[in-house]
């Protein structure tokens, strides 16, 4: 385990007396102004909490100070990283800038200069993770990540320490609230993908570029962390294949509904005999599983557990005030030990000294969703079914809508369970065919 460091005199100014540790952030935008204004608002309860410790900001920076920016009590606002980084009155720096490249260099000076280091960031933690906590460890100074995944949901601490004990065989949920938004947009509403997204727009939900979230590679980011935690696995974003929401349309969701289901984009990771698989996808799930009641922008995280079951956690993935109660939380932690001279290295599994793991294909076979878009023509669906066939796959069912245009018209085929490159390759073939208007959507059918 990494050491317990005592923190010298120079580091943390009069901590033995005063009991007051001072916060400087990096990044005053949506999650660094609300955990200063959670910090400001809450500084009574924050030290009932903590046998007497009193946190208080003292320093923010922002790219570009504007004369209507207040901050709490005396901090003060700058616009160079470097002068919360470097400063003397900073104990703990929060980094909620965002991206992976000042926000690096923010982090690891923090780190250089000994002071234990809270992020947000999960792109940072997701790419940067092992390097960072490796330096963190060496210098013995802790990095709170706990904002990272689920917003407000504490799923973090949940796996590294609640659930320590136990051996986890799967994490898995939504933990992207924007791309839930809009899946569950065009499931109550009826709207395709486009206007569901101009919605998610409208209510701040969606950037003005929102491939992250609706590509996937936001939720891949943080089963990337998650898969680590809970499978001390050493495992880089890169290596995880993700699916975005932007080829589901409302003729899915209305063929969904006729096999009492719905559509959600999950992230999930699974321990199996010979590694672990790791993905980020739409499931198909029954209208009455948990995940499908997830609505709006509101993330939901299953850990399971070989003694604990299933666990759920449930609530607020994103926004200024979860995040910022999640930055809060671990603020609270780091000073806690401050106050009593110490700094406390995280040690979390999967960061510290991870092991390699084998990714692997999912090791159950499970039941598919094929949507065709094709031109119309006699003999369409005998040729498709010949290609399942020679793959030895069983149909379960074909559902097609009457009166459909014959340009271009969609119908469904279900599968029984069957492995995954087994379905690939089928689809692989199908694809090939003259009268296909665009790709097979194919989607595994989950019970959860
Ligand atoms: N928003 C959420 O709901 C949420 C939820 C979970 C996690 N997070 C994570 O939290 C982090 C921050 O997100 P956010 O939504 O708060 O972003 P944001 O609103 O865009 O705020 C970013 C802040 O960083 C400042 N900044 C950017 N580059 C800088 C630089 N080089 N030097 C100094 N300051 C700089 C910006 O300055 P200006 O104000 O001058 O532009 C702004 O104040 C990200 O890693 C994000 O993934 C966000």
């Amino acid at each position: 385990m990494p050491q317990v460091e005592e923190v010298t005199e120079t580091k943390v100014h009069k901590l033995e007396t005063a009991k007051e540790v001072r916060v400087g952030i990096v990044g005053y935008g949506t999650v660094g102004r609300a955990t200063a204004e959670i910090l400001a608002h809450n500084t009574d309860e924050i030290r009932r909490r903590t046998d007497g410790v009193s946190i208080r900001l003292t320093r923010a920076c922002r790219r570009t100070l504007h004369s209507s920016d207040r901050l709490p009590g005396s901090a003060v606002l700058v616009s160079d990283w470097r002068e919360v980084v470097d400063a003397e009155d900073v104990d703990i720096v929060v980094e909620t800038i965002g991206g992976t490249d000042v926000a690096y260099d923010v982090v690891r000076a923090s780190i250089e200069n000994g002071k234990p280091v809270v992020t947000a960031n999960k792109a940072l933690v997701a790419q940067y993770g092992e390097e960072l906590f490796a330096l963190a460890d060496a210098r013995g100074v802790p990095i709170g990540l706990e904002a990272t995944v689920g917003g407000g949901v504490p799923v973090i601490r949940a796996i590294a320490e609640a659930l320590a004990a136990d051996r986890i065989h799967a994490v898995y949920g939504i933990v992207n609230g924007t791309a839930n938004f809009i899946l569950t947009r065009m499931e109550h509403h009826g709207v395709q993908f486009e206007e569901a997204l101009r919605q998610a727009q409208a209510a701040g939900y969606a950037e003005a570029d929102p491939s992250l979230d609706i590509d996937g590679l936001d939720a891949r980011d943080k089963i990337a962390i998650l898969a680590r935690l809970a499978f001390n696995a050493s495992l880089a974003p890169s290596q995880i294949p993700v699916t975005g929401i932007r080829h589901i349309g409302a003729t899915d969701f209305h063929y969904a509904r006729r096999l009492n289901s719905t559509i959600r984009l999950v992230a999930s990771a699974e321990r199996n005999p010979q590694g672990i698989s790791v993905s980020v996808e739409p499931w198909l799930v029954e209208h009455d599983s948990m995940l499908a009641k997830v609505d709006g922008p509101n993330n939901a995280i299953f850990v399971a557990g070989e003694k604990v079951g299933t666990q759920m956690l449930y609530g607020h993935g994103a926004g200024g005030g979860a995040t910022g109660t999640a930055v809060l939380s671990d603020v609270v932690q780091i000073a806690r030990h401050l106050a009593r001279g110490q700094r406390v290295p995280n040690g979390l599994p999967g960061f510290h000294r991870p092991e390699k793991v084998a990714l692997t294909d999912r090791a159950h076979p499970v039941s598919w969703y094929l949507r065709l878009t094709v031109r119309d023509h006699p003999g369409i669906l005998a040729r498709v079914a010949e290609v399942i066939a020679r793959e030895g796959i069983n149909i379960d069912s074909v559902i097609q809508e009457p009166h459909m245009q014959k340009e271009r018209l969609s119908f469904v085929i279900t599968l029984e369970p069957v492995g995954e490159s087994v379905v690939r390759r089928a689809v692989a073939a199908i694809d090939q065919f003259e009268f296909m208007r665009e790709k097979v959507l194919l989607v595994p059918i989950r019970s959860c």
